[in-house]
């Protein structure tokens, strides 16, 4: 019977996984050539003279319970581009597979992909049309050595949601050829439905998630790639064991705690104010040309000179992104929503921006 598992590297299945020495909390450690004593100032629980556990396995759990999933289906990464990195390189024979992207998007995708040494199919996104994604070109273009497929929704850094039914028609059409990676990166910022629960329906399908946007902890570099059992303990073999640190478990942990995630909610929601607010006010300059709709944290915004925008910007100590290595968004800047004060400043600095009419 077939499995999703026949797209994985065939060598990567057969390669024997590494054993981690025992860890039982009440004896003494003489397995593991670690230090018997904490550093001075060390407050951490486990105590940092001691490697972590394989796998954050207290993590996993309280991560699963956040999103809804099984322990099985949960692999903790160091941030969701570790996640990018260990798929590709799970599924991706160097100089014989690849993965299929949507430009303009995470730029990440392509870098992995490049240091793995696989190929990069791309089918841009119709700038026409609000960058919208043609299901129907990703299915034809993913061809026989196309092993993962990258779907960002809300998609960095145009913005946009895909519609549901379009990333559904390509789940159907590439069960048994190829994963479909779904990055949802910036999801708790959008209105729709999470694709969470399409797991249930194709073993084929991974979902990406991360708490450096939503949970203000970008900086504790944590993780979720969820998916069948299957493919999470193939992965689990790819990633080396005690990759993740103690110090961000703990972090993490403390984080993940009604009062806390409360707080995150409140934000999310005035992020999502602010967002509209900025877009208005945006529309109103005469520099600018195109606000894009946005689910995410950021507006992509189209202008009629994005130097001299991002350059009054820097006038004011504030910092936009540019993107010279993209064609289709020469012209644009995304901007970070951000606290309502810097929204302002930003809205004042760029208010006078001129530009150079070269019509
Ligand atoms: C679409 C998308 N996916 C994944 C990531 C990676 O995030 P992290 O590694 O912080 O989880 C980013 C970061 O900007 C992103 O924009």
């Amino acid at each position: 019977m077939s499995s999703v598992l026949d797209l994985a590297r065939p060598e990567l299945r057969r390669l024997r996984p590494y054993t981690a020495g025992a860890y039982e909390p009440d004896c003494i450690r003489l397995n593991a050539n670690e230090s018997p004593w904490r550093l001075p100032g060390d407050k951490s629980e486990r105590g940092l003279n001691i490697y972590p556990p394989p796998r954050p396995f207290d993590l996993r759990a309280a991560l699963a319970r956040y999103y809804a999933a099984s322990e099985e289906e949960l692999l903790v990464t160091r941030g969701s581009s570790e996640a990018i990195d260990v798929l590709i390189r799970g599924f991706c024979r160097a100089g014989e597979d690849g993965i299929l992207i949507c430009p303009p998007t995470f730029d990440m995708y392509r870098l992995y992909a490049g240091i793995q040494g696989a190929e990069v199919v791309t089918v841009p996104l119709s700038e026409r049309d609000d960058f919208a994604l043609d299901a129907d070109r990703v299915v034809r273009a993913a061809g026989e050595h196309t092993k993962i497929v990258f779907i960002c929704s809300p998609n960095n850094p145009t913005g946009g949601s895909i519609p549901r039914p379009r990333i559904e028609a390509i789940c159907d059409a590439l069960a048994g050829r190829a994963l479909v990676v779904i990055d949802e990166a910036y999801h708790e910022f959008a209105n729709a439905e999470s694709c969470l629960h399409l797991r249930e329906s194709y073993e084929h399908v991974v979902l990406l998630r991360t708490l450096s946007k939503c949970v203000a902890l970008a900086g504790a570099r944590c993780g979720a790639l969820i998916a069948a059992p299957e493919v999470i303990e193939f992965l689990g073999g790819v990633l080396p064991p005690y990759t993740f640190p103690t110090p961000s478990t703990e972090l993490v942990l403390s984080a993940l705690v009604e009062d806390s995630l409360r707080v995150s909610d409140e934000r999310i929601a005035l992020i999502k104010r602010e967002r509209q607010r900025l877009a208005a006010a945006f529309l109103d300059l005469p520099a600018v040309t195109k606000v894009y709709p946005s689910d995410a944290n950021f507006l992509l915004v189209r202008t009629r000179d994005a130097q001299a925008f991002a350059e009054a910007a820097r006038q004011a100590d504030i910092l936009i992104r540019l993107f010279p290595a993209e064609p289709a968004l020469a012209d644009c800047v995304r901007i970070t929503v951000g606290r309502p004060r810097d929204n302002d400043r930003l809205l004042q600095a760029v208010a006078g921006v001129e530009w150079i009419d070269e019509s």
